[in-house]
């Protein structure tokens, strides 16, 4: 059955981080006027939605996401008026325009938080959670995802503000009607100026247990432990449902939810469409997690059963890299010895899954971590809190350095490398981040003239997927390979049947016997530069996708 909703399963989303995108006034910080410089090159690349990571006004704790407008444009980024012309550019180009919505806090300088901290009787006093003193402490033990308390004493109002992440992000309520009906008409406003869609930031956690009992999970260095019954709460449910009904399906705006559901269960309760919630979700892992533990093993099976459970009644966001997570090339690739075929394995391994792929600025050309040289050199909250957990925890100063490093989220914040001078093309001033010196090598002027390059890789995925309804849309059937490294599926519409083969590993895997008689046409292989698929052996992180 097509659905009026259809349309978003044909989108390859492409993530801007604003800041390091690309700076058209020399302050080092990227902006609206640069995206709007860079459109032909997106255009080019085959994309048909940006999502935007946030651009509203913000004093910029946590790099937007700690809004203090949200009907207004970052000074630094532009004006509306430079929205709008871009908004008019992508509308030109086909290219749909989805913007993060971040309503689970807003800034501390928000008007209506500087309101509600002002007195305890104010119109604005329930748009955030206030609690009293409990024996002269914070109102519990639960620690902020950035570390400290979650809690913050204001001497006005003798009170404490509840913060998920840092004190400068308070909660909103969204236990009071009128703070629920302001995002409502924000949203619709938005929707009103032509926005296709919302990557719905932090969501899981809206509503709150109205006690917030201590939380029993083992304490982090700093004594606060982490809230374990915080997220997906049914009063959750039942605010995103009241979006979706009064504004997201009647409006047929997209959403993305991002979400904290560690089983296929509780993604479901967000994603399947029989819940009126989200059309798709981007799952939270902490990178620190997910650095430790991730295998391809482990991969496969996250994508199978969560293939088996949404198949008939849900959608994906596919993913491996965005704003928070380090660089896919260093994470699940080998950014040294295969840095290419990697890089391109991982594109033709994301882009055959079913669902809707995203792809985040500067993975196109296969941007890899950085290692600054020292703490002070981070600029990522985060890591900063990390650095700091760690000593506390005992660690050396040079060790807490290298775990923050590896885990940073500023590793995928680097300004984009457009070309190979000192900063990168991406400003004519002085970065508000460091540029990674490997700009030398991997840069978009290299990559646009080199027909192997990764960034032609991604282009031709790209235009694989336009012209094979059988990659957009068509389903999915796993075929075992003998090896857990060696990754075997087709994808199939009624006329049209794909193979494809991706080895997840730096050895050689032998397709079987079995399988083999039909891997005859290739199509696309991470080994173009060499020739292409040779077969039987499958080499160092070979992908290749057959036509049946
Ligand atoms: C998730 C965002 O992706 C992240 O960058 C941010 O720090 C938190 N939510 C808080 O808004
Ligand atoms: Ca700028």
């Amino acid at each position: 059955m097509t659905t009026e909703k259809d349309w978003i399963k044909d989108l390859v989303i492409y993530q801007i981080y604003p800041r390091s995108f690309y700076d058209a006034n020399g302050d080092g910080i990227g902006d609206l006027p640069g995206v709007l410089q860079k459109l032909d090159y997106l255009e080019e690349l085959g994309i048909n939605a940006i999502w935007f990571s946030p651009v509203y006004r913000s004093p910029n704790d946590d790099n937007g996401y700690d809004i203090s407008g949200y009907q207004e444009i970052m000074a630094e980024f532009g004006t509306m008026e430079d929205w709008e012309r871009l908004r008019d550019a992508c509308k030109e180009k086909g290219i749909r325009i989805i913007m993060d919505l971040v309503v689970n806090h807003s800034s501390d300088e928000h008007p209506w938080f500087l309101a509600s901290r002002s007195s305890r009787d104010n119109d604005k006093s329930e748009y955030y959670i206030w609690r009293d003193a409990v024996d002269g402490h914070e109102p519990n033990n639960w620690a902020s995802a950035f570390g400290g308390s979650a809690w913050e004493y204001v001497p006005e109002r003798d009170q404490y503000y509840f913060h998920f992440f840092s004190k400068k992000q308070p909660d909103l309520n969204w236990a009071c009607p009128k703070l629920r009906e302001e995002i409502h008409q924000m949203i619709n406003w938005w929707v009103d100026k032509g926005v296709d869609g919302f990557r719905v930031d932090a969501i899981s956690y809206l509503d709150k247990p109205q006690d917030f009992p201590d939380s029993t999970q083992p304490a982090q260095p700093d004594g606060y432990s982490f809230p374990d019954i915080l997220a997906g709460r049914p009063g959750t449910h039942a605010y995103i449902r009241e979006m979706n009904q009064h504004i997201y399906a009647p409006r047929n705006v997209l959403t993305v939810g991002e979400v904290s559901a560690p089983t296929v269960e509780e993604l479901g309760n967000y994603v399947r469409t029989s819940r009126e919630e989200f059309d798709m979700a981007i799952p939270f892992v902490p990178p620190i997690v997910e650095i430790d533990t991730w295998t391809p093993e482990k991969l496969l099976h996250d994508i199978q059963e969560s293939y088996e459970a949404l198949k008939e009644d849900g959608w994906w966001a596919r993913f491996f890299s965005n704003h928070d997570k380090p660089r896919q090339v260093s994470l699940y690739g080998d950014d040294r010895a295969y840095w290419e075929v990697s890089a391109k394995f991982l594109a033709m391994f994301l882009h055959t899954l079913p669902g809707t792929p995203f792809v985040y600025q500067g993975e196109e050309i296969g941007m890899t971590n950085v290692k600054l040289p020292s703490i002070e050199d981070y600029n990522d909250l985060d890591t900063l809190n990390m650095y700091k957990q760690g000593l506390l925890a005992g660690m050396t100063p040079e060790a807490a350095l290298a775990r923050a490093q590896l885990i940073s989220r500023d590793n995928a914040r680097t300004p984009m490398q457009w070309d190979n001078s000192a900063k990168g093309g991406f400003t004519t001033g002085t970065p508000w981040l460091s540029v990674n010196p490997n700009t030398k090598e991997i840069n978009v002027k290299a990559q646009r003239q080199d027909p192997f390059s990764i960034y032609q890789c991604y282009r031709n995925l790209i235009a694989l997927r336009k012209k094979s309804s059988a990659l957009a849309r068509g389903d999915m059937a796993f075929l075992e390979t003998g090896c857990k490294e060696l990754i075997a599926f087709t994808r199939s519409t009624p006329g049209e049947t794909l193979l494809m083969f991706h080895n997840f590993s730096s050895k050689e895997h032998a397709i079987p016997d079995a399988l083999r008689k039909d891997a005859k046409k290739a199509l696309l292989s991470s080994y173009d530069r060499e020739g292409g698929y040779r077969g039987p052996m499958l080499r160092a992180y070979e992908s290749v996708i057959f036509q049946m």
